[in-house]
């Protein structure tokens, strides 16, 4: 395990179970609003899978540890993402918080042992999803923005619950939409994955 993960997980006792190993750690870090938001998203994230053809437990695997990178710093996060040697995108150097999702994955795989590439893979493109995503990232996706970390109920959010009467797809697309057409007066540049996503879940553009 890289030194620099190694260090946060001194002195706490990982049993092999993700909820309880998830809370313990988050909860000697002290962020124990993170606890909340992720079992919030394992839950989300199991019903969705089980409405969706997509497997339960492995969804919930992934929402207990979507935000374990939570414990690193904004202003912390290039330098970790360097050391723990992950490709780094302009959009993400300019706004860290982006990075957040790809060291979760390292920290789900080194620090929590897990194998299972879908899981890792959902946990890796959770914020900002991807192009050609698995039913499993849509679903890690989705439960994420619907369980919302902060109070209240985010301003996608009914348009969001109605598409998901419909389809996992056009849930995910509420959410990327509600960035990508106010892109211009974000105080960020969005995330290529974002606007691959978009892209792709939008359908072709049709003929003038
Ligand atoms: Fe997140
Ligand atoms: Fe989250």
């Amino acid at each position: 395990m890289h030194e620099i993960l190694a260090d946060l997980v001194k002195g706490i006792y990982l049993s092999g179970d993700i909820p309880r190993d998830v809370r313990t750690f988050l909860d000697r870090l002290g962020y124990p609003q993170t606890i909340r938001h992720s079992q919030q998203v394992a839950e989300e994230a199991a019903r969705l899978a089980f409405r969706y053809g997509a497997d339960p437990l492995k969804a919930a695997r992934a929402g207990w540890l979507h935000d374990v990178s939570v414990v690193f710093l904004n202003n912390q996060r290039v330098e970790v993402a360097r050391c723990l040697g992950l490709e780094l995108l302009s959009e993400e150097e300019r706004n860290p918080v982006l990075l957040h999702q790809k060291i979760s994955k390292v920290r789900a795989q080194e620090i929590f042992c897990v194998l299972d590439p879908d899981v890792l893979a959902a946990i890796g493109c959770h914020s900002t999803l991807r192009s050609g995503a698995t039913l499993l990232d849509k679903v890690l996706f989705v439960a994420d923005k619907l369980a919302w970390d902060q109070t209240g109920n985010p301003p996608y959010y009914p348009e969001m619950a109605e598409a998901i009467e419909k389809s996992i797809d056009k849930a995910a697309l509420v959410y990327i939409r509600s960035l990508y057409e106010r892109k211009e007066t974000l105080s960020f540049r969005l995330h290529p994955w974002l606007i691959e996503a978009y892209f792709e879940l939008s359908g072709p553009i049709p003929n003038p």
